[in-house]
């Protein structure tokens, strides 16, 4: 394969997520979301941001998916957003907020761009929370019931579906840490909510299966590059602690392997929640991974003094986390360790810098920050990774979270006053890639890992 070159079939995307760039939180029956009531409590988000309009996504779709073509894009990822569907979390399905997903969809295909569509990117209904969240078994069944409803009416026009997005930060930044929706501080109930996630996508496979058994099925899972802050033992404990919880923990159950002993003792989770069919539920077969990359931690034992600073700096985006481009070849041959030769895709990757005031469109940072994950990708399909894709985060400037609108992922810069889109040189650069040759040959197909 000469420099560069990506395999035939190789899929250029962009992603978003309904609760950051939807808005219309009332629209059509829409029930109340976890975010809703978390970015309406005082103090919870920077600024008192709210994603009550967003980027209005919900009235612009088929402008954002008209810049999606104009970009030349392969495929779009998105997720749908779980009370737009069913208001109560269960029961009576509001056909008016499917029917949104429904016109999304056929707008995508109508521009020949492949629907990818994650079925929770975290906006649990809040009445759902109510009556206990993840921690409650409960809430697992009824995220089944939701996969089967959203599986049967778009599944055989998707070309991909995926359960769950980084269960890691809906389990410890939801539960544990209390820093995103429902902002609850209980080590226990993370640990309860972990599993409860990972047995809720098991349900969920199996549903989807049932109703839409030829569209690719699979979860996104996030992982990070980890690097010992010193070679003293005990940080090298630290660091494999780290990996276990963010790296295996949600990886080693879905590939068939137990729960990593270091990470679970250091938790002190009990596992009274794991019923005897939960390890061969949760290792239900599964057609794709997606991997969501972004950044480089260096863990230091609690137990030594603080390790002196480098004499250099890392080169941080504007949220401080550090470029470390390599890490995403580490991250995707380790998961490559457990899943062989199932698909993989990068489903998120991307980097929020600074607005350059005089042009919001000039992001040089941006563009820089991508071609070198990109290389670090291509070196991992050289050394024999099955990568079938990426997907930048993000289309659009979106509601980053806890963060609110500070900090800004977009290839396509958006005006929060006047809601208008202008693609980035960092879109004309994702574009080029688009529309650059891939290798012939054959496409692996998502499918392949069945
Ligand atoms: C990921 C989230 C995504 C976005 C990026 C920056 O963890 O999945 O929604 O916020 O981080």
């Amino acid at each position: 394969m000469p420099r560069q070159e990506f395999p035939a079939g190789f899929v250029w995307g962009a992603a978003t997520a309904a609760y950051q760039v939807e808005g219309g939180i009332q629209a059509d029956g829409r029930g109340e979301s976890i975010w809703d009531r978390f970015a309406h409590a005082p103090g919870r988000v920077r600024n008192g941001d709210t994603g009550d309009v967003a980027c209005d996504h919900y009235h612009r779709y088929r402008e954002d998916v008209a810049l999606v073509a104009e970009l030349g894009l392969d495929a779009y990822r998105f997720s749908v957003s779980w009370p737009r569907v069913l208001p109560n979390g269960t029961g009576a399905v509001n056909r008016a907020g499917l029917g949104f997903y429904d016109r999304l969809v056929d707008e995508l295909l109508g521009k020949a761009i492949a629907p990818h569509l994650t079925l929770y990117h975290w906006d649990l209904p809040q009445a759902l929370e109510d009556r206990g969240g993840w921690p409650a078994r409960s809430t697992a069944e009824a995220f089944a019931a939701y996969a089967d409803i959203v599986a049967r009416c778009l599944g055989d026009r998707l070309a991909s579906i995926a359960t769950l997005n980084e269960p890691w930060c809906s389990a410890h930044l939801g539960y544990g840490t209390g820093l995103h929706a429902p902002g609850r501080t209980d080590p226990a109930a993370a640990g309860a909510a972990a599993h409860h996630l990972l047995v809720g996508h098991g349900l969920a496979m199996q549903a989807i299966r049932a109703v839409a058994p030829r569209t690719p099925a699979g979860i996104v899972l996030n992982f990070e590059a980890l690097e010992p802050a010193s070679d003293r033992l005990l940080d090298l404990e630290a660091s494999t602690i780290a990996n276990e919880q963010m790296n295996s923990w949600f990886l080693d159950p879905i590939a068939g392997r137990d729960y990593p002993v270091a990470g679970g003792r250091s938790w002190s989770w009990r596992q009274n929640e794991i019923l005897p069919g939960d390890p061969g539920l949760i290792a239900t077969p599964i057609d794709f991974l997606g991997v969501n990359y972004y950044t480089r931690r260096r863990p230091q034992s609690p137990l030594l003094p603080a390790a002196e600073p480098p004499a250099q700096s890392p080169e941080c985006t504007a949220m401080g986390w550090e470029v470390h481009p390599e890490g995403l070849t580490d991250v995707l041959l380790f998961v490559r360790s457990r899943t062989g030769d199932l698909p993989l895709y990068v489903t998120e990757n991307g980097a929020a810098y600074e607005l350059d005031p005089a042009d919001p469109t000039r992001d040089p940072d941006r563009v820089s920050y991508l071609a070198r994950h990109v290389a670090a990708a291509h070196r991992a399909i050289e050394l024999g990774v099955p990568l079938r894709g990426y997907f930048v985060w993000s289309l659009l400037d979106n509601f980053e979270w806890h963060e609110g609108y500070g900090y800004r992922f977009g290839l396509v810069h958006v005006d929060f006053e006047t809601l208008e889109r202008r693609v980035r040189g960092s879109g004309r650069y994702w574009a080029s890639l688009a529309a650059a040759p891939r290798a012939s040959g054959t496409a692996g197909a998502a499918g392949a890992g069945r």
